[in-house]
């Protein structure tokens, strides 16, 4: 007789299954990362209890204010206007980041606002949630908080609770009787989520899910939920850094462009409506190596200061330190200076730093990152009223990069009065009123209008 199957084997790290055991999961790569599980029950029907009958698309009805909103604007606008009804935000981030703070200051709101939210907690006691409420001043008598780790019994307590918004912190921590393995494991993780996903889907009330970054930089091991949940958020920021960016990377009811910017405070995260200017705020005046650029962090302009510094190197092997800004970037920008400028930096030691913390991944911020490294090489500080973008090609030319009106106007909010931009970009921009555009075309002119 052949030999019934007990378990399968899942690797941990991508969901891979296969019925024996390997040392190397044949999908991802990764060593030791196939562990047993018991087979999944056959219950398929678990996701969308029952089916809809067919009707068309216009005859489906849609009341207008739908979306439930916090009141944190930064919130409400990386959710794309609100919180949809039946809809589940995974919520990830670093440990310690201030996933949960966020997340009990955005219930406090929805509680202040006559709804009943619940808290489910499998980290914290009620008393070290209490804890954290104190020191947030979160006070309210519609905030329900639960503590534990299994789902059915929270199930069995929402039945009874019957709120309109629940949070689940953190998902790791949860586990469901159906699987033996233990909570945070890729199978446990999926199942209790696709419990959630149910849930909410059943009764129309949303779900925030939170997760924590592994090592390995993806939630729960692997990226397993982004595909189940219908937005997906990610909490970041350098834990140095006070500030924090809330970014959307999936969203089904909204643009994956916005970004929030957050302030973490002794007394929990503040909204940080202009983040322009706290980024600007301490930039040391009239210093070599100093530069503001305008980039844009989805839809929103942002101006940040890019600090480098050049100078010779004690050592063979010349350091090239890059925080913020692609390493490689930073390369081959030194490489266009030594080659169109005759700037020969190859060996200097070069650090280039984003003041506050902030990562910039455009190419828009070339320009400025060169003009930095050229001030910082020569002694000469640039203007401190001006601005700097464009994209740098190898062959030292200045490119055009998109939504140049934004950032233009972003500068002149800020009370800047100059701006270089690349000449491509200067044509679609004239209606900025008091603000000196002056276009440039490669490094060399660059160069010329800032150091002689
Ligand atoms: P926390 O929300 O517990 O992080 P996570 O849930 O993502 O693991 O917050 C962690 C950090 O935030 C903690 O190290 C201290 C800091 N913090 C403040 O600075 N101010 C505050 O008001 C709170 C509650 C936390
Ligand atoms: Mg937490």
């Amino acid at each position: 007789m052949a030999k019934q199957l007990k378990s399968i084997y899942i690797c941990q790290s991508c969901g891979y299954q296969d019925i024996k055991w390997m040392g190397r999961c044949p999908d991802c790569g990764q060593w030791n990362t196939i562990i047993e599980e018991a087979p999944r029950p056959e219950k398929r029907n678990q996701g969308l209890s029952s089916m809809s009958s067919p009707q068309t698309i216009d005859t489906i009805s849609l009341s207008p204010e739908m979306r439930l909103k916090t009141g944190i604007s930064e919130f409400d606008r990386t959710l794309g206007g609100g919180i949809v009804p039946g809809s589940v935000v995974l919520i990830g981030g670093d440990p310690g980041i201030g996933k949960s703070t966020l997340i009990l200051q955005v219930l406090e709101k929805i509680a202040a606002r006559g709804h009943r939210a619940a808290y489910l907690s499998g980290e914290e006691s009620p008393q070290q949630i209490k804890l954290r409420a104190e020191r947030l001043s979160v006070h309210s008598d519609s905030l329900y908080v639960v503590t534990g780790t299994c789902i059915e019994d929270f199930f069995e307590k929402l039945d009874t609770l019957k709120p309109d918004l629940v949070a689940v912190d953190s998902i790791q921590t949860f586990y469901t009787n159906i699987i033996p393995s233990s909570p945070g494991s890729v199978g446990q993780v999926r199942e209790v989520a696709a419990r959630f996903m149910a849930f909410a889907k059943e009764s129309g009330i949303p779900v925030f899910l939170i997760g924590h970054v592994t090592k390995d930089g993806a939630i729960a091991g692997p990226k397993v939920l982004e595909h189940l949940v219908d937005t997906v958020l990610y909490f970041e920021g350098d834990r140095g850094h006070v500030f924090r960016i809330l970014r959307s990377v999936k969203n089904r009811y909204g643009s994956t462009n916005e970004i929030g910017v957050f302030e973490m405070k002794d007394a929990g995260l503040a909204e940080v409506g202009n983040p322009s200017r706290i980024f600007l705020e301490e930039r040391p005046q009239d210093v070599p190596g100093s530069v503001v650029i305008p980039c844009l962090e989805g839809t929103r302009p942002v101006l940040v200061e890019i600090q480098a510094l050049v100078g010779p190197s004690p050592l063979g092997m010349p350091r090239r330190t890059a925080v913020g800004v692609d390493h490689n970037r930073i390369s081959l920008l030194v490489a266009v200076l030594g080659k169109t400028l005759s700037m020969q930096l190859g060996d200097k030691d070069i650090f280039v730093n984003v003041a506050g913390g902030l990562k910039v991944e455009e190419p828009a911020a070339d320009a400025g990152i060169v003009s930095a490294m050229m001030s910082s090489f020569l002694e000469k500080p640039v203007d401190r009223n001006l601005v700097i973008f464009g994209e740098v090609g190898l062959a030292g030319e200045i490119r055009g990069v998109s939504q140049s009106g934004l950032r233009i106007n972003e500068a002149r909010k800020l009370g800047f009065s100059r701006c270089i931009l690349s000449k491509s970009s200067i044509e679609g921009s004239r209606e900025t009123g008091d603000m000196e555009l002056t276009g440039v075309k490669s490094i060399h002119e660059l160069y010329e209008i800032l150091f002689k």
